[in-house]
């Protein structure tokens, strides 16, 4: 099966909403941050730290290069799409999904405080969702709007693949 790839803001849900879709379907699972953690053996907020956003993109974008080709669902860093070859190469990769969902939900859910570019200033995020939601928009294939039950999205995503997957 072609890869489902998940996009979307920091704490959209791409991750918890990644890891249960892939067992729903079968297929494995793949976190890009995860990945980065593992190669550079230190979490994404030291990687900000030491060596500065620039660096943690660069690490990001050759992870996206060389992602698996099949029968995987992918979750991607919130910052993704922020490079057109990054776009690029998710688009030729697989099926790839926007979960939307509203920013002042994403501010109930999540602690802000691990996240580098939120810093512990929750405002931030409607900023950065500002800045980003065209670029999500039309580097997804499909939009899920993350709004209902957590089996709601699940079921709206696997339907709309085997729809226009
Ligand atoms: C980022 C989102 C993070 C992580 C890094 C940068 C961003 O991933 O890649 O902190 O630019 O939005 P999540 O979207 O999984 O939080």
């Amino acid at each position: 099966m072609k890869n489902i790839i998940l996009i979307g803001m920091p704490g959209c849900g791409k991750t918890t909403i990644g890891i249960e879709l892939s067992k729903r379907l079968g297929l494995s699972f793949f976190d890009c941050d995860a990945e980065i953690i593992r190669a550079q053996g230190k979490p994404v907020s030291q990687i900000f730290e030491e060596y500065g956003e620039q660096y943690f993109r660069h690490l990001e974008s050759e992870t996206i290069q060389k992602l698996p080709t099949n029968d995987y669902v992918i979750s991607t860093g919130g910052g993704a799409v922020e490079k057109s070859e990054n776009i690029d190469a998710l688009r030729k990769n697989g099926t790839v999904v926007f979960i939307n969902r509203p920013v002042d939900r994403i501010s109930e859910d999540i602690d802000t405080s691990n996240r580098p570019l939120l810093k512990n200033d929750a405002s931030k995020l409607a900023a950065l969702y500002e800045r980003r939601i065209n670029l999500y928009k039309s580097a997804c294939h499909i939009e899920i709007e993350n709004i209902g039950t957590f089996d709601d999205i699940l079921q709206k995503i696997i339907n709309e693949v085997k729809i226009n997957g």
